[in-house]
């Protein structure tokens, strides 16, 4: 916490940070492109943020995850070039556009490397071009964004995937359908890329949850995202009509997935996987979980009881996720013991998340403790943890109380005030003007 930030005090009204309209949307990115650039850009894209329901830390381990899309979106205004020329522009940096060279751009720690939200954007253009989808011609672009910047709601994700889809219709690639007709199996390519340029350009060494989200997602659906495969299902996600309202609680509290915290616990789950003679911690089922801790304990490794509690996190919350599923899919409204039961995975997923997997921090655990205290059906931390946002199922009639639950619970903690969200499961990338 810095000494600039907002101190709530106890009683203080719930501050939500609302998505813009298509139309403002277009209209802001637009009006920024003209400003910039002095002229009408090509068109207006735009991709999603995302909250996670369940299925963390899963992506890189093989395992399912269950997202659904945000109606907070990266919008980007873009003009292809005819040359090899990029030039980016945000509010933030409206007074210095800064350009780059398709040519000499390269992955992080080389003298190509490209700094800050940049790498997001350009990378996508370098990793396209290295995954065979190229040549492609240079572009200047305008970023307009509504989806709360570090709150683990997967900025840089919507900003990836705006992009993409922006760059496979002004170079003609052919791969994303529209958002209301989408073309998966070419989503899934530029998926991809989307991945590469996050892992290499920006060097964060993440799973690609959040970009499958941002691309793949339905309105109204959560996506049961198999990760050992890439293949996809839409499960019928829509809350409201059950009365109920998926709350985002962004903590505020900063978290980042290239300080080293993230990467220890991936390469403790591929160390695991790798004593365990399996390719990936999936490939270990409930039922043999017993005994592959067995042997991990047994192992002779010096972080053995760190590498047990990982792999019961990742196991168990890959069942925890099928189970979730399976009370989702047919589409009947959560409620009654059903509802009760979907709380209670979500409540196990956080506390494994917390004790087995240590990505939780002091803010994530009061929010999600205050959410239930207040009445909410279940509550975990959401995302790649160490700070970011959490969220809580709620009776829709009751989201003021919970969420005053949370503003009075971080004063009396001494946090800085939490914003909040309401997760409507909405529409994956596309265009729009
Ligand atoms: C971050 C990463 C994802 C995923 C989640 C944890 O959001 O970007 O790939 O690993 O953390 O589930």
């Amino acid at each position: 916490m810095t000494l600039t930030e907002p101190q709530p005090a106890a009683g203080s009204e719930p501050v939500f940070s609302p998505a813009l309209s298509p139309q403002e949307g277009v209209e802001a990115a637009t009006t920024l492109f003209r400003d910039c650039f002095g002229a009408a850009p090509d068109g207006v894209w735009y991709a999603p943020g995302r909250v996670n329901v369940i299925g963390e830390h899963t992506d890189y381990n093989g395992g399912l995850a269950l997202p659904i899309a945000l109606p907070h979106r990266a919008h980007l205004a873009l003009r292809r070039r005819e040359d090899r020329t990029i030039r980016l522009v945000s509010p933030q940096t409206r007074e210095s556009i800064d350009v780059l060279d398709l040519d000499a751009i390269g992955p992080k720690g080389t003298p190509g490397e490209v700094r800050h939200w940049n790498a997001y954007v350009a990378g996508v253009a370098w990793a396209l071009e290295r995954d065979g989808l190229g040549p492609l011609s240079g572009f200047d672009a305008a970023l307009y964004s509504c989806v709360p910047l570090g709150g683990g709601l997967s900025s840089s994700a919507a900003l990836e995937c705006a992009t993409a889809v922006a760059l496979n219709d002004v170079c003609s690639l052919g791969l994303a359908g529209t958002a209301q007709e989408p073309d998966d199996a070419g989503r899934a390519r530029l998926v991809n890329s989307c991945i590469r340029a996050e892992n290499e350009m920006a060097g964060a060494p993440t799973g690609g949850m959040d970009q499958s989200a941002s691309m793949r997602c339905r309105a109204g659906h959560a996506l049961e995202l198999d990760c050992r495969d890439g293949s996809v299902t839409h499960v019928p996600f829509d809350l409201a009509a059950a009365g109920l309202t998926l709350l985002v609680i962004d903590t505020k509290a900063k978290h980042s997935l290239v300080d080293g915290q993230y990467g220890a616990r991936r390469s403790a789950c591929e160390r695991a996987a790798e004593i365990l003679g399996v390719e990936l911690l999936a490939d270990i089922t409930g039922g043999a979980l017993e005994d592959a801790l067995g042997r991990l304990r047994e192992s002779g490794a010096a972080d053995a009881e760190v590498l047990v509690t990982r792999t019961r996190h990742v196991v168990s919350e890959i069942d925890r996720t099928r189970d979730l599923v399976s009370l989702l899919q047919d589409g009947a409204p959560l409620v009654g013991e059903r509802l009760a039961r979907a709380g209670a995975l979500m409540d196990a997923s956080h506390e494994s998340l917390r004790v087995d997997y240590e990505v939780t921090c002091p803010e994530l655990d009061v929010a999600v403790e205050a959410a239930r205290e207040a009445g909410a059906h279940g509550a975990r931390m959401t995302g790649g943890g160490f700070g970011g946002s959490a969220i809580a199922l709620v009776d829709s009639d009751a989201v003021d109380t919970v969420a005053r639950a949370v503003v009075d619970a971080y004063a009396a903690h001494g946090f800085a005030a939490p914003a909040f969200l309401n997760a409507v499961p909405s529409a994956p990338a596309g265009r729009l003007a």
